[in-house]
């Protein structure tokens, strides 16, 4: 079986990176993850990497005149090593329109929160001031707007009376834990067709890929 050749771009922690090498260890899984792309030379996720056996590489935004020029670095990189597809797993860097083009239906992402709502940074705490009672994480196809585009997998996740920022967090980033694999596995085994931009899956029932952990088992 030939599977599905990824690059991953990271900025920190890279704890969606994990979940992705863990996924890819089972030799079953329709994707590998062959190269580690991080614009911060300290990230943490690129020990993970390395602890995985993964190739690693650092294209440090600083060291180039401008977005179109850093893009244009990674992408070669990405080619390099014969990368099908991006996933995005905390890449803290906005991407122009010419990458999100090149890279069109070959690039995802994960966000913090069930998009449309709260686009950008600091989800979570915009999402306790709002006071909605359910947010979530989207796996999504990446379009030149920001935090836009075809949406693969959503899960939804309760927000509770007493949550802070920090524990919102953390139940949302279990979450984000369950659907990128998830949304990686579909998009590996070809299960996914955008059209008119909307995500076609093919297979199952459209119920398994609306995913809410707390009835997701019942
Ligand atoms: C994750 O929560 C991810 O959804 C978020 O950054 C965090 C990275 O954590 N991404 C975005 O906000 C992108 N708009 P990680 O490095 O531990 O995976």
């Amino acid at each position: 079986m030939s599977r599905l050749r990824v690059g991953v771009l990271i900025s920190g922690r890279g704890s969606n990176l994990q979940a992705l090498i863990d996924a890819c260890a089972d030799p079953a899984f329709p994707a590998e993850i062959v190269v580690v792309l991080s614009n911060q030379a300290d990230a943490f996720g690129l020990t993970r990497a390395t602890e995985a056996g993964i190739k690693t590489v650092v294209v440090d935004h600083r060291e180039f005149e401008d977005r179109p020029t850093f893009e244009a670095a990674m992408t070669e990189m990405l080619e390099q090593h014969g990368v099908q597809l991006v996933c995005l797993a905390g890449f803290m860097r906005l991407l122009t329109e010419g990458f999100v083009g090149h890279w069109r239906d070959r690039l995802i992402n994960i966000h913090p929160s069930l998009l449309p709502a709260f686009k950008g940074l600091d989800t979570h705490a915009r999402a306790l001031a709002a006071g909605v009672r359910i947010t979530g994480c989207t796996v999504h196809y990446v379009r030149e707007e920001m935090d836009s585009g075809p949406i693969i997998i959503q899960a939804a996740v309760p927000v509770l009376p007493d949550d802070t920022e920090d524990t919102l967090a953390a139940r949302v980033l279990a979450a984000e834990h369950r659907i990128y694999p998830e949304a990686l596995g579909l998009v590996g085994s070809g299960k996914t067709q955008v059209v008119a931009e909307r995500v076609a899956i093919d297979a199952g029932a459209p119920e398994d890929f609306l995913v809410n952990p707390s009835d997701r088992h019942i």
